[in-house]
């Protein structure tokens, strides 16, 4: 669907990186050139009409996400610059100050490294534990695998809601159900579920959330940070600057702005925030169940036709999301990478920073597309006559 509205797919060129990043329609584009060309003024602040347009423009787009999600309000919406930086300030601006050296996070072994390193971190220095929820014959997390695992000392879970390699999308609403009653947080890494299916952060429950406007037809260098409003009061900036101090003096007495300003230090990225806010408004368009329902075909087709191939190891057939990950037997997966880009196919292939999944999965790298709405059954055709002759790929991939 809406492929004449992405300039990239002009070119001779079929893409299947989506989890890597998502490629950007025109109009968002245009919204960050007519920033630049326009009205680009600096934020919140100058005392001009164009700098009130770009005050209006910034928020306008914080609005955008907190309807996206269906946050409470607005304060509750931090801009970042993307999903790694959200989970950073919120290990390191929250939970570095009520975590116990007794304390234990849940996590999983297919999370990806922004949601596992910061943790690690934390550990290091505060001696607490970092535990994994074990997962299922199929990588997934059960209910009753999170049950199992949760013990007096746990003090947060933090899971993303879909995984990069397996992409099984988790029970949260559950696991939040539960973990509430246990006194214990919920972190949900969103940055390969936001722009595929619908997220409503109070029918979930979630703590806090975190993604990146790039995974979503928006720019790079952006994301956000989600939090409850109780909870985001008491999240401490990781930077201070300007933008975000209501005043200062020579005895260093400092007074914060209250949230959001507060967590945004600095000069923001601007054009970035303004083009997420169009990017918002063409997914909204469009609609996140079409997306969903047209995704979850398109994968059914790409797996009916994989397993027609008898040297394509697959290792998620049951998961739900766009996300396919496979292996052409006996070949290393970046020569089958390599091979498919000779013939313009975009798709990736290693461990997708996802290093603790072998663990799990006993497959160290795996090729991996992964799909959106403006990919067809004909770009499906073309990947998979490709992956059939096996014979071509071992003349061809290096
Ligand atoms: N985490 C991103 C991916 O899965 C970069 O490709």
């Amino acid at each position: 669907m809406n492929r004449e509205d992405f300039p990239m797919l002009n070119q001779d060129i079929i893409y299947l990186d989506n989890g890597a990043t998502t490629l950007k329609p025109k109009m968002m584009i245009d919204a960050i050139s007519d920033y630049y060309s326009n009205y680009g003024a600096n934020a919140h602040r100058g005392d001009y009409d164009i700098s009130f347009k770009v005050d209006q423009a910034y928020e306008n787009t914080r609005e955008k996400v907190r309807k996206f999600i269906n946050a409470k309000e607005k304060e509750e919406i931090i801009f970042t610059s993307g999903d790694t930086e959200s989970l950073n300030l919120l290990v390191r601006g929250f939970f570095e100050n009520i975590i116990e050296p007794e304390d234990e996070i849940l996590i999983t072994q297919s999370e990806h490294a922004s949601n596992v390193l910061p943790w690690f971190r934390l550990a290091k220095k505060y001696g607490c534990s970092v535990n994994y929820i074990p997962l299922d014959d199929n990588h997934y997390v059960t209910m009753e695998n999170v049950k199992k695992s949760i013990t007096p000392q746990t003090k947060v879970i933090a899971l993303a809601e879909i995984t990069n390699v397996i992409g099984d999308i988790r029970p949260i609403k559950e696991i939040c159900e539960f973990a509430h009653k246990n006194n214990i947080f919920v972190v949900v890494d969103a940055a390969q579920s936001i722009a595929h299916k619908k997220t409503d952060v109070q029918d979930l429950d979630v703590d806090f959330l975190t993604f990146s406007a790039h995974k979503m037809c928006g720019p790079t260098g952006v994301g956000v940070l989600y939090g409850k409003r109780q909870l985001m009061e008491s999240v401490e900036p990781l930077n201070m600057g300007g933008g975000m101090n209501e005043s200062f003096d020579s005895i260093q007495e400092v007074i914060l702005k209250e949230l959001p300003t507060r967590l945004e230090a600095g000069t923001p990225n601007i054009a970035g925030v303004i083009g997420f806010g169009a990017s918002i408004d063409y997914l909204s368009k469009i609609g996140m169940e079409n997306i969903q329902t047209y995704e979850v075909k398109l994968r059914k087709y790409l797996i009916d036709k994989l397993l027609m191939v008898p040297h394509i190891d697959l290792i998620n057939i049951e998961s739900d999301s766009g996300i396919v990950a496979f292996n052409v037997e006996g070949i290393f997966s970046q020569d089958v990478a390599y091979y498919l880009n000779k013939y313009n196919i975009c798709v990736r292939a290693g461990n997708h920073c996802a290093k603790i999944l072998k663990k799990e999965t006993g497959v160290t790298n795996t090729i991996r597309v992964s799909l959106y709405f403006y990919n067809t059954e004909e770009e499906i055709d073309a990947l998979v006559e490709l992956l059939k002759d096996k014979e071509k790929i071992l003349k061809e991939m290096l």
